[in-house]
């Protein structure tokens, strides 16, 4: 045998591990050899770092990571949650706003922020006259953060995603952020924020300020559950989000 194939050998079984290690038994039978050898698996691609741009439709490659998010394990929140919330609205949203992770209402339903915070989040998106359906809205998890795991049908179980089930699962994030392109996150709450940034200083100073993730500005505001606890905090979004507009409208901050 040659070299080259013996490298081609190793090359799948590294791969054939990974795959295994992230999405479980039933999912390396799926994954084609066909599919390893011509590197359309989305997981490779975002471990080799290889390039989105050639010949790959956006909108079909978001789909395809849906679907592996769908069936993710990689971190304990996919044991317990009823349904995966990989993101909703347009792959060619120049905003994306990033909360903490689907709560009650999204992991029954699969849908990011249709609860009542999602409701204010929709009130604050046409307030700046977008629509759910021209941003892009997700999570930092996709999946649900539970105080009470074994409870998924109780109210108000809800807790911030730890630091390492939000390293875990921030490569879906990347990707899509690769895909999308957004020109400005947005992220909601001290959660995501601190995942994204890793920043030290509390939501109430950082917020409004502009940041940077991967290249791409990052303003961080509070979450609209706060704003529900306390109204009070909707003059300081508000101020936020005009940032945002005139960056989206002008290039500039
Ligand atoms: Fe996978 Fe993310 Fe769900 Fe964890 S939270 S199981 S990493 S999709
Ligand atoms: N809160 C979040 O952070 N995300 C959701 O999807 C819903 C509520």
């Amino acid at each position: 045998m040659k070299l080259s194939e013996y490298l081609e050998i190793l090359h799948l079984a590294r791969i054939s591990i990974e795959e295994y290690n992230n999405w479980g038994e039933d999912e390396i039978y799926k994954t084609t050899i066909a599919d390893v050898l011509s590197n359309e698996s989305s997981f490779i691609k975002s471990t080799y770092q290889l390039s989105y741009t050639e010949n790959i439709n956006p909108r079909e490659e978001l789909n395809n990571i849906k679907q592996k998010v769908s069936r993710c394990k990689k971190c304990s929140l996919g044991k317990t949650r009823l349904n995966a919330v990989f993101g909703s609205g347009t792959v060619n949203a120049n905003l994306m706003f990033v909360g903490e992770g689907p709560g009650y209402d999204e992991d029954h339903k699969g849908e990011p922020f249709i609860g009542r915070a999602g409701q204010l989040l929709t009130k604050i998106i046409s307030a700046m006259n977008y629509k759910r359906e021209t941003v892009y809205i997700s999570n930092i998890v996709k999946c649900h953060p539970m105080i009470d795991p074994d409870n998924p049908e109780k109210r108000s179980n809800d807790r911030c995603p730890s630091l390492e089930e939000m390293k875990t699962c921030i490569p879906y994030l990347d990707m899509q952020l690769e895909i999308i392109k957004p020109k400005i996150i947005v992220t909601l709450g001290a959660c995501s924020t601190k995942g994204l940034l890793n920043n030290e200083e509390p939501i109430s100073k950082i917020r409004g300020k502009l940041k940077e993730y991967k290249g791409i500005k990052l303003i961080p505001t509070f979450h609209p559950a706060a704003l529900l606890r306390n109204p009070n905090l909707k003059k300081a979004v508000w101020e936020d989000m005009k940032k945002v507009i005139r960056y989206l409208e002008t290039g500039e901050i």
